[in-house]
């Protein structure tokens, strides 16, 4: 490779004043039809909508929808989108892409009638050239995306259905950076310097393409220049070279979760002068490393990893991706203490990653639930042998550049874990094709490995060809050393799923392998529902196969009921708090989602796992993460105090920064009482009477927080808090308002369910609805909700214009209404 240093400067003066030949990316979310098919007759009730589009969420809820109330009890079914564009002469002579984010699921793209092609994996992101399907420049083209849903379940959670992720159309030069076209690693990174190899990727469409250059420069976290290199690239025949360059930044400012700074990499095509191409890469630089023996380390400092699983859906505004949900629920976990997210049981979109890089999260990065074992009836397992290799690689490409992602994880509870039956069903074919793999891959291929052990093997080393920097682990339920993905011997890390008392084997099973607790806790409550005594812990279901009923259908909020494979909240904790080898852990959920009622069934419809509810309302529990994981001052008292005469109630408090918690009810004190580094919280046990429970807590003798909670009367008023009150017009900003019930003297009324109706002036419209029950089949897109003790939610959807925006919202039971005021503004 030829360096040709003196020239660039020269070149990029040139370059600015040759903008408009720079790629072009259109957003080509907007003004698109959509319309439901597979119906009896043959007509098509076309619809106008916006991507990214859920057509599931619409409901209705039925507990005979195919995708089962484990599927969120919502339908499922085939649907056809189209749009109508057209392109001007400018795209004479250049490559037209279309970049799906994800469609779910078993999708074809049509432009003109022709197919550009087709994706089964409903997690995917893909780009199609569409160049030779396009008409004459002027004419109108006619895009069409049929999806097929239909086959149910094909999945252990809610999945939506549609283009539920965003969609770009880019125009590049013939002489282009493809998509995911770059590869950025810090191979050294000290105080004073830090070493960036970047390696792009170009593609020509003939070796006749004549010279170019490529310059690539990286920008500081305040837009400077502060590295750069120019080369000159001579293409071959064959269509596409991988360019190496290495560039220093002296005094790099590291990515970490406190401080996630972040750097560009520009990389620009230049040819006879002008820039032709440019492309842009979001990096971070930091150093990180999982031990043995004492965990996580990121940028050379111990940091225990305080994760948390999550779904890809957002609750009521069903898997239609939002930046500003998104970054929502990243803002509470946030404010909780947690810093990491587990990704499951798939790939994500591009914005969670995008905001983890700039929130400061860690991300453990999943491919898969099932390999070739399903685990319901027409999963990811149907197309697992023909599509993994293809989806696979495409997530590593896309996700390799993210500083969030620190590992990648392979599966989910694959059941390829055990030898059954069920193992051998490799035709002779496809087990050639995978020994050939190994053949070629592994040197270590010796001895008597099970198919599925080989299989764990070559995923493991797909990743690490791909991407050497991060290590691979998998979410492992099956402890034990014959476990075909341990027994392949390529996990970098030890992953288990729940089995904390097997926990302390780990470093005499795996001697000198990291260890990181990939799924925990699957403990299970209703928010604003408590069952006595707290200190009984309740396990249901009784096996997973199981189901269990109650009349009320809901579990208790005192930290005392979780599934059997599963453990308290505290206890979860304190394992890993408590083991220095453990990397860290990810806690089953961060946030209610759709589907998978545990440990109920219909009319249940969605998780009772998470630390906040579907609607975003913090249970309990929230509060002793803060408390354990924050410096944040945390006196948190409950639970509500409406209870009956006579009865005697247990009252926690979750509080830190403080040695001990004095309660007093009604203004006599019940006594003192201290959490310590077993029970993370304290408790009295009260003889219930009406009046005013209060908490005080104490810092070295003086009163530190002061919390009370009295005994509510009926409801009176409604009392509306928006998240923000400023939202962007354009119609991607969200605003979240809480709705609370109170009575006349401002007490939250705890069973509360009025039924509230919301009106909406100016440019804006209600996006959702929700309450955070589980059992609710109500719609959630409608303006009226009950509330469910004492709260719901409505989400607010900007417009395009600017302009006042008024929320009115109205209770059955009582006749004032209540007003929020908010701004859209036009984002500059
Ligand atoms: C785990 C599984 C999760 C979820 C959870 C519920 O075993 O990995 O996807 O099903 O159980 O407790």
């Amino acid at each position: 490779m030829k360096r040709v240093y003196i020239i660039a400067s020269a070149i990029l003066i040139l370059a600015s004043c040759n903008r408009e030949s720079l790629r072009e990316i259109t957003d080509f979310n907007n003004d698109w039809e959509f319309a439901r098919t597979g119906g009896i007759d043959d007509s098509l009730a076309w619809q106008a909508v916006d991507l990214p589009h859920d057509w599931s969420i619409e409901g209705p809820f039925d507990k005979d929808n195919p995708a089962t109330p484990g599927g969120g009890a919502l339908p499922g079914g085939k649907g056809i989108y189209r749009k109508i564009f057209i392109l001007g002469s400018e795209t004479q002579g250049k490559l037209v892409f279309l970049e799906f984010d994800g469609i779910y699921r078993d999708s074809r793209v049509f432009v003109n009638g022709r197919l550009a092609g087709y994706r089964p994996c409903g997690y995917a992101s893909f780009s199609y050239e569409i160049t030779p399907l396009l008409n004459p420049p002027g004419e109108e083209n006619t895009v069409e995306v049929t999806v097929d849903n239909s086959l149910q379940p094909n999945s252990r959670w809610y999945t939506g259905s549609g283009i539920y992720r965003k969609v770009r159309l880019v125009i590049t030069p013939l002489v282009h950076i493809p998509y995911s076209g770059t590869y950025v690693t810090t191979p050294q990174v000290s105080a004073d310097l830090a070493q960036v190899q970047v390696s792009t990727t170009i593609s020509y469409p003939s070796a006749a393409s004549g010279h170019f250059y490529l310059l690539t420069k990286i920008l500081d976290p305040a837009g400077h220049t502060v590295a750069k290199e120019c080369n000159y690239v001579e293409p071959s025949q064959t269509g596409e070279i991988t360019m190496n360059q290495t560039l220093a930044v002296k005094k790099p400012a590291l990515w970490d979760v406190t401080d996630p700074r972040l750097y560009t990499v520009e990389s620009l095509l230049l040819k006879s002068g002008a820039v032709i191409d440019d492309y842009k890469t979001t990096i971070g630089i930091r150093t990180f490393r999982f031990t043995a023996d004492s965990g996580f380390f990121l940028n050379e400092r111990p940091l225990k990893i305080r994760g948390v699983c999550m779904h890809h859906d957002l609750g009521a505004l069903g898997a239609a991706v939002n930046r500003r949900a998104i970054e929502r629920q990243l803002e509470m976990l946030a404010q909780m203490g947690c810093n990491a997210i587990r990704t499951s049981h798939n790939p994500p979109a591009p914005e969670l990653l995008d905001l983890c890089d700039r929130m400061g999260f860690l991300v453990m990065n999943e491919a898969f639930d099932v390999w070739r074992k399903s685990k319901s009836a027409y999963d990811y397992a149907m197309f697992f042998e023909e599509w993994h290799e293809k989806d696979l690689k495409d997530f590593i490409l896309r996700d390799r550049n993210h500083p969030s992602v620190i590992m990648w994880s392979i599966g989910n509870e694959v059941l390829e874990q055990w030898n059954n039956p069920r193992a051998d069903t490799l035709d002779l074919q496809q087990a050639n094709l995978l020994l050939n793999f190994m053949a070629g891959n592994d040197s270590r291929l010796e001895g008597d490995l099970t198919f599925d052990a080989l299989l764990t093997r070559k995923l493991a080393i797909m990743v690490k060809e791909l991407d050497p920097t991060r290590p691979v682990t998998a979410g492992c339920n099956e402890p034990g050393v014959y476990n075909n993905l341990f027994r392949a011997e390529v996990l970098d890390i030890i992953g288990f799923n729940y089995h904390e008392s097997d926990y302390p084997q780990v470093p005499v099973n795996f001697s000198g392998k990291p260890f990181v607790a990939a799924e925990t806790t699957s403990s299970l409550h209703t928010r604003g529902f408590y069952q006595m005594p707290s200190d009984s812990v309740r396990m249901e279901p009784k096996q997973w196969w199981l189901t269990y009923d109650t009349p009320h259908h809901m579990c208790s909020s005192y930290d005392n009921m979780h599934a059997p494979w599963g453990n308290t909240h505290e206890s979860a904790w304190r394992h890993v708090r408590d083991n220095e080898f453990i990397s860290g852990m990810f806690i089953w959920t961060g946030f209610d989602y759709l589907g998978e009622p545990t440990p109920y069934w219909w009319p249940a419809r969605s998780s009772y796992f998470g630390i906040i509810d579907l609607a975003g309302f913090p249970k309990d529990v929230y509060y002793m993460y803060q408390s354990e994981w924050t410096d944040t001052s945390v006196l948190h008292l409950f639970p509500h105090w409406n209870w009956k005469q006579g009865e005697t109630v247990d009252v926690w408090a979750y509080y830190n920064r403080a040695d001990s918690v004095e309660l007093f009810l009604n203004e006599r004190s019940l006594g003192v009482c201290t959490k310590d580094s077993v029970q993370l919280h304290a408790c009295w046990r009260v003889p219930y009477e009406p009046g005013t429970l209060t908490a005080v807590s104490y810092y070295q003798g003086k009163e530190f927080l002061r919390r009370s909670v009295s005994t509510a009367g009926v409801p009176a008023r409604l009392k509306l808090t928006p998240d923000r009150s400023i939202l962007d017009a354009g119609g991607d900003d969200l605003v979240f308002v809480t709705v609370e019930v109170l009575d006349e003297n401002g007490n939250l009324v705890p069973d509360a369910d009025d039924l509230i109706t919301f009106r909406l002036e100016g440019p804006g419209t209600i996006a959702a609805v929700d309450n955070g029950s589980p059992i609710s089949h109500e719609s959630f897109r409608a303006n009226f909700r009950k509330a469910f003790h004492g709260k719901c939610l409505v989400v607010i959807r900007s417009g395009n214009t600017a302009g006042a925006i008024r929320l009115t919202a109205l209770s059955e039971s009582f006749t004032q209404e209540s007003t929020l005021d908010l701004e859209a503004r036009l984002v500059q």
